[in-house]
């Protein structure tokens, strides 16, 4: 997502992953990228717009790890500034854990994922085949560990630093849909 509005805009990011921050360098040659935690890193500067998408925030296993994302993001917030959040509700994470495993084709390669509820956490199975050179696949496995609170909990708590300007569904789905999917923009005052 960064690489496409990097052209125009100074961008920068940080993820706990090495990995992850080896390939965002590679796709981001002009960006600031480091290795970190959300949580509590301090880039030294502020920012027009902070994101925290595709349900990274669903990676923070405890609450208080969540409210101190809300105040990293504020701090990072130039005045007037926009934050935006996108979280997978524990509606929409037991409604998947309730469905049959979903795959697709990416590229020459293929994605099967499965979601299980673990007493309140949710695990994701995601697997891929990897097509090599002769034919054959290689398996790569890597489950992937996710918690939510109840909506109101986390816009409170939101709500609490930011206005909440916004609240959208990439699909336009209702709230009562247990598929729905808020990407929650808040602005800072
Ligand atoms: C769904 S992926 C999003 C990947 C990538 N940032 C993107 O936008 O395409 C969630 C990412 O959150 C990272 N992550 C998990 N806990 C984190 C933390 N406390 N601080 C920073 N990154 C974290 C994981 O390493 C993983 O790369």
């Amino acid at each position: 997502m960064l690489k496409g509005i990097s052209s125009d805009y100074s961008v920068a990011g940080v993820d706990l992953s090495p990995e992850m921050i080896e390939l965002a360098k590679k796709k981001l040659l002009e960006a600031d990228i480091r290795v970190g935690d959300m949580t509590s890193y301090n880039f030294g500067r502020t920012f027009d717009v902070v994101l925290c998408m595709y349900d990274s925030i669903n990676h923070l296993s405890d609450w208080s790890q969540w409210q101190a994302l809300f105040a990293n993001a504020d701090k990072h917030l130039a005045h007037g500034g926009i934050f935006i959040f996108d979280f997978n509700t524990i509606e929409r994470l037991k409604w998947l854990t309730d469905n049959p495993p979903f795959g697709r084709e990416i590229g020459d390669d293929y994605m099967f994922m499965k979601i299980w509820n673990r007493e309140g956490r949710f695990e994701w199975d995601i697997r891929v085949f990897e097509k090599q050179s002769d034919g054959h696949f290689i398996l790569h496995k890597d489950p992937v560990q996710e918690v939510s609170f109840p909506v109101d909990q986390v816009m409170d708590e939101a709500a609490k630093r930011f206005p909440i300007e916004k609240i959208v569904d990439a699909k336009n789905l209702e709230q009562s849909n247990p598929n729905w999917r808020p990407f929650v923009v808040c602005k800072k005052k």
